[in-house]
């Protein structure tokens, strides 16, 4: 089914350089918003980049009623532009939106949404090796109502930022051992806004001791690993690949699941289990090589070069020769269309 989307285009369209500047200052000159009102999506449109203008009474201000996506658009080799995982980007965003009460957007929508506005503003995608166009499609509950209900009305709304490195330098990271992300039968799995808000305070303590971030443990016994900032983690010991199960409590990450699948292809053995903090710093101890790192969208993978545990710090290993750069290559050459996409993750518009 194809829906209809009116595209009102920038008058004037010059694309600036945007190599010196930081992650997610510059908006393209575009973005698709779409309204929910009455059961139904209505006035699907792409217009030149502006601001919103909505009551203080709105839903979304007061109760968290917020759900995004993080997703990236490729230049590839051959000029085309591929948008990697959108199916799976798609799902997710589908099952935060029910755990948060919010209705689904029609699969034909998000995707024709996708298509005609990185079309029209493809011109914005760096061509840079770490280059490429983030994507956020994101919903908020738009309803002005100050009362503590689920809305009757959504925004849908899509808006790109070109991105380049996101992490200058390997990480320094320590194991919280008192806060928590997420809870069982929480919202961890979902990609809401509150979940985000919730980890500031730890990981500002964590910035305050000199770390860059923090690696969440399970809230009931903190000694269970999980996830990192806005990446899911990884380890690679004894010649295997190391990660924590979805639990509910873990975003179920489309670099993590893209990983795991081109690992098995190398040959590289995998392992997906709950890990113990205790694990990793037993082979620290014993003088193993370890690889820490984490992996997302922003950072694609971004490599540990400490790791505090237990107040106690170690080091890992990130020398050029380490598995966690094959990996990241490997993912480069699908996406840019140097390597057989085999499960068709990349949408080529
Ligand atoms: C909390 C959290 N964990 C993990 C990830 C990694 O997921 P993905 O690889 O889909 O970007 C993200 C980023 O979206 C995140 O916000």
């Amino acid at each position: 089914m194809e829906y209809a989307i009116t595209i009102t285009p920038q008058a004037e369209r010059q694309v600036k350089d945007t190599t010196s500047i930081p992650f997610g200052q510059q908006p393209t000159e575009h973005m698709f918003i779409a309204e929910y009102k009455d059961g139904e999506w209505h006035n699907s449109r792409i217009v030149p980049f502006t601001n919103l203008s909505m009551s203080p009474f709105a839903l979304c201000l007061h109760y968290g009623q917020t759900v995004f996506e993080g997703m990236k658009a490729f230049l590839m080799n051959d000029g085309r532009v591929n948008i990697f995982r959108m199916d799976k980007h798609y799902d997710r965003f589908t099952k935060s939106l029910e755990r948060m009460c919010m209705p689904v957007v029609p699969k034909g929508l998000f995707n024709e949404a996708m298509h005609q506005l990185i079309q029209l503003d493809s011109n914005w995608i760096p061509n840079d090796e770490h280059g490429s166009l983030y994507v956020r499609p994101f919903m908020i509950a738009s309803e002005d109502r100050l009362g503590v209900k689920i809305s009757d009305e959504y925004l849908f709304m899509i808006v790109c930022t070109p991105a380049y490195q996101y992490y200058a330098k390997p990480l320094k990271v320590k194991v919280e051992d008192k806060y928590a992300r997420a809870a069982d039968g929480g919202t961890g799995f979902a990609k809401c806004g509150g979940n985000y808000g919730g980890a500031y305070y730890p990981t500002k303590l964590a910035k305050e001791q000199g770390y860059d971030q923090v690696i969440w443990t399970d809230s009931k016994t903190h000694e269970m690993i999980e996830e990192s900032g806005t990446m899911n983690l990884m380890f690679f010991i004894d010649n295997t690949l190391l990660t924590p199960p979805l639990s509910g409590t873990i975003l179920d990450g489309i670099t993590r699941d893209s990983l795991l699948t081109l690992a098995k292809e190398m040959g590289i053995a995998t392992d997906v289990r709950p890990i113990a903090h205790k694990e990793i710093q037993a082979a620290l101890e014993a003088g193993k090589r370890v690889e820490a790192f984490g992996a997302g969208t922003a950072a694609v993978i971004a490599p540990i070069e400490t790791i505090a545990i237990g107040g106690k710090e170690y080091n890992c290993y990130t020398g050029e020769d380490a598995t966690m750069y094959k990996l990241q290559k490997a993912l480069y050459n699908v996406r840019k269309g140097m390597a057989t996409d085999t499960h068709n993750w990349n949408y080529i518009i």
